[in-house]
This record gives C-alpha cells, structure tokens and sequence, in this order.
C-alpha cells in the first residue's frame, strides 16, 4: 500500500472514497463542512435523515456522482468534540479504511479528522494517528486461506500540507507496518514458527543494512551458562535459538537500552501440561519477542540517539520425555539457581537468562516484555497491559510512551514483602510465588536477575491477542507494545541528551 500526502482541499481529492468526521450530536467536522458545502447541503441531510449520530466508530457513505471528483464521502462518527485524541483518530481512521476496502475502493483519502475543531492533538499527531489507524485497521492475515480476499486499498492519502505532515505521515507508516509485522510473526501457527523459523524472519531484517542480527543455537547457550533457558527447551525437539539484534547510534558513549522479548513459540505448559481447551492460542506465547523484533526494525529506521539491543529467547515449551519436572533446579548465567516448582511458568526462565545477558552487555536501561501470566486478565482484562519494575522514572517512560501509541499500561507495585513467596528451600529462588499477586510475582522473579539495571517489565498476556475485531486491530494477533518501544526509545534518547 502507498501512503502519500494530498497537497488539495479536500473538495479537489480524486479518490474513491474521501474520509471526514462528524462529532456526536451530528455536527460536521471542518474537512466535512467542506464537502458538504460542495455538494449543496448533502452530507448534512445524512446527519438530518439520522444516517450517523457521530457515535465512535459509525459510518455513513454518500456517492458524490460527478459532483467532485471523490466518488463517495465517507463519514466516520468521532464521539464527542471535547474528547478528540490521537486514540479516537486512530480508531475512526482504522473504521473507516475498513469500510471503503469492504466497499472495493483501492484508493482512500483521509481528511485531517477533526481538524480545525477547539482541542485535540495538533496536526503531525494527528496525521501520524490517521495513517496508524488505518494501515493497522486494513491489516488481515490471509497466508493460509486457498481463497483470500482480494479487496485491497492501493493508495492511502492524507489531505494536508506537506510541510506540516510529511514526517508525521512517514512515522505512522514505519510504526504500523512494525506492528504489522509483530501481528504477522504472532498470528503463525507454531508449527510455522519455531524457534528456528523466528530467528529467521530475524535475520531477513538485517538484510536492509540497518540492523546487525546474531542468532546463537544450545551450544552458545551452554558456554554462556543459560541453564534456565536449556531446561525449558529441553522438553521439545525443537531446538531453541537466542536472538540478538542490534541498532547502533554512531554516538561515542550513547546509553544502551535493552529490549527483551520472551519467545515462547509453543506454551504447552511442559510436563506441567494446560488443560486442552484453548491451548491453541498458546502458539501467540512469542508475542513479546515479535514486539521485540518489529520494534527494532522501526527503532533502525527511525535512528534515535542512543543504542538499542533487542534479545529474544526463543524455545518451545513441551512435555518430551526430557523435559525438566517440578523440583528440578537449574542455573542461570549470572549463576543463581532457580527451583522449578511449576513447568508452565516457564516466561520467567528463559528472561532471567537473556535479561542478566542484557545486564552483562551493559546495558543501563531492560524493559522486558512478555505475556507472562494468566493473573495479569484477571487484573486487569483485555484494556491494559501491567508494568512493574525498580524505577519510577523508566516506568513513567513507559506509560508516556505508550500514550503516544494508544496502548495502556497501568503499573503494579513491587513491594519487598512479595519476594518472601518464592523463596525456595533448596535453591536461590523458585520459579512460582502461589496465586496470590501472580502478575507480581511473577515479574519480581524476572527482576532477581537484571543486576543495577533500570528495569521495567511489561504484562502483555491481556492484550496481545483478541479473539474479537476492534477498530484497529482486526481479530488475532495485535502487535501490542511495538509502537511503545519505539517511543519509549525515542524518549530514552531525548531524556539522555537533554
Ligand atoms: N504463557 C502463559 C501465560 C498466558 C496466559 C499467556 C494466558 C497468554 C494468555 C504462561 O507461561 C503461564 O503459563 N503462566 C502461568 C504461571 C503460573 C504457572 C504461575 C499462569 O499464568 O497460569
Ligand atoms: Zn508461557
Ligand atoms: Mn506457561
């Protein structure tokens, strides 16, 4: 798909469809009061005829037969005028773009929504809202249908000034594409995506120049000491991989941020086995590590100013009969010993190796993401991911970040006092901390091993997948935390500099 920036009112778009917005209570937005004066009246006898209310997310089309040279006016409801954000945007543009690709039309405009209205986010956020939305809103995955849809939309336009969007407009594009390929790598059944195949699809990105790619197999894992990691894959036959990706600024002596994905292709919950029903969806275990991996590929392009290292522990999680069992105890490479009390918590394992790997690079900030616990849905639902870590300040970087993306995250405490509940008898520590406060737990076990680092850990378990379509993020794999990552870089680099 095209993203191209439309210098013309939006009365002289040629397109197939031309996008504007009315707010709740049916009064037009400015691009919209535009057309409708072009077309005599028109678009206001929709909202009169109570076609659209400007409800979020509602839509009502209108064929402008010859009258301009767009062939239809989509309307897209915006809610209130007063509550008008980047998130609204994004969602009304995602809606939208749906509605003119159902309709067969390849090439959409969109008006600056909302655009000359008191609030709101000013034009470049506006913009980069617009194109997010819809090029997540159009994304499917079709790779094994015989019989995909063939309706597509070609060319996307964005109805503004160059000067004032042109950036904004290229930034959208960079961060949506990211996330769709995290959804891309997400939405793969495990038997198409092993540890093997991700760090493949790894590799492919180093091909633009950008990024540099490692990929390190059991032997590396065993001279490095990652015996956590090896205890988890040794129940598969698949062999597991580590995946190191690096973005490097060119300043002498930049801090270097950290991001840690888990890459849990497979989560059968090991000789501690899940129940069947849903097991399925545990093929989206990887979802931190595509996070990670898209991430990465945008940070590249991007270019902030500090470096960025992008680990991810890929294995699958399978009974095989040399699969570790509860009681266990095994080693990882900072040399603490973990006693594996349950198998299925196994998202703590494998990032307490590759998150003290982070900490021996030096690293001055980790943020690890993963969806590590079935509590955090219990928490928190499908509306926000939780975050825990030892720095309020990375942690606020985090939540601004992710309100630049759109995504919430809603932080958790990490009180000493939870640390008493895996304690082990025999070993360092133990891999569970009982029911109580799980999402905690779960994440302060990954804290014993990142050292003096600033860390903050990232509970996707909720939001990385959907099993129903919102505006944006059709039905499946979302490519949560992939645009906050890339903020949070950006943000990272900024705060260092300044
Ligand atoms: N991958 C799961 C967590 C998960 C649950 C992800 C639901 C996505 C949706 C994780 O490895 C797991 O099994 N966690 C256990 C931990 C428990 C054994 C301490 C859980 O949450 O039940
Ligand atoms: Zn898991
Ligand atoms: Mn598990």
């Amino acid at each position: 798909m095209r993203v191209a920036v439309e210098e013309r009112p939006p009365v002289s778009v040629e397109a197939d469809a031309v996008v504007a917005g009315v707010f709740k209570g049916g009064e037009l937005d400015p691009p919209a009061a535009e057309l409708d004066a072009a077309l005599g009246g028109a678009l206001k006898a929709l909202v009169a005829a109570g076609e659209i209310r400007g409800e979020p997310g509602e839509i009502a089309i209108y064929h402008t037969d010859g009258r301009l040279p767009a062939r239809r006016v989509i309307l897209v409801g915006l809610g209130p005028a007063g509550k008008l954000d980047g998130e609204r945007v994004r969602q009304a543009a995602g809606s939208a773009a749906r509605a003119a690709r159902d309709r067969g039309c390849r090439r959409v405009a969109l008006t600056l929504l909302g655009e000359g209205s008191p609030g709101g986010p000013e034009v470049a956020e506006r913009a980069r809202a617009l194109v997010e939305g819809a090029w997540l809103g159009l994304y499917r995955f079709q790779a094994y249908k015989s019989k995909p849809d063939e309706k597509a939309v070609e060319e996307l336009g964005v109805v503004a000034p160059a000067a004032d969007v042109a950036a904004a407009v290229e930034e959208g594009r960079v961060l949506a594409e990211a996330t769709c390929l995290a959804r891309d790598l997400t939405n793969e059944p495990s038997n198409r995506m092993t540890p093997r195949l991700l760090a493949e699809a790894a590799a492919r990105l180093a091909e633009d120049g950008r990024l540099e790619v490692e990929v390190f197999d059991e032997r590396w894992m065993e001279q490095e000491g990652m015996g956590a990691l090896l205890g988890v894959a040794r129940g598969s036959q698949e062999p597991p991989r580590f995946i190191v990706l690096r973005y490097r600024s060119g300043r002498a002596g930049a801090p270097l941020l950290a991001l840690v994905g888990k890459g849990l292709t497979f989560d059968s919950g090991g000789i501690c086995i899940k129940p069947a029903e849903g097991m399925d969806e545990m093929k989206m275990d990887m979802a931190g590590g595509a996070a990670v991996i898209a991430a990465m590929r945008a940070i590249a392009r991007l270019a902030p100013a500090l470096d960025v290292v992008g680990l991810v522990p890929a294995t699958e999680n399978m009974p095989g009969g040399r699969a570790q069992k509860p009681g266990d105890v095994v080693r990882a490479c900072n040399g603490k010993t973990i006693e594996v009390i349950n198998t299925d918590a196994e998202g703590r394992l494998i990032l307490a190796d590759a998150v003290a790997y982070a900490a021996r690079l030096g690293a001055r900030w980790i943020v690890d993401i993963a969806t590590l616990t079935g509590a955090v849905v219990i928490a928190l639902g499908h509306q926000a991911a939780a975050v825990i870590g030892n720095d309020e300040g990375l942690i606020d970087a985090v939540r601004a970040a992710g309100a630049l993306a759109g995504e919430r995250f809603w932080p958790l405490p990490a009180y000493e006092e939870y640390k008493e509940q895996y304690k082990s008898n025999i070993a360092d520590l133990k891999n569970v901390g009982g029911r109580p406060a799980g999402t905690i737990t779960g994440a302060l076990i990954i804290g014993e091993f990142v050292g003096e680092a600033s860390w903050a850990h990232l509970d996707i378990a909720g939001v990385a997948w959907h099993d129903k379509d919102l505006p944006y993020r059709p039905a499946g794999a979302t490519g949560f935390g992939v645009r906050t990552l890339v903020h949070l870089a950006r943000g990272l680099a900024a705060g260092a500099a300044g």
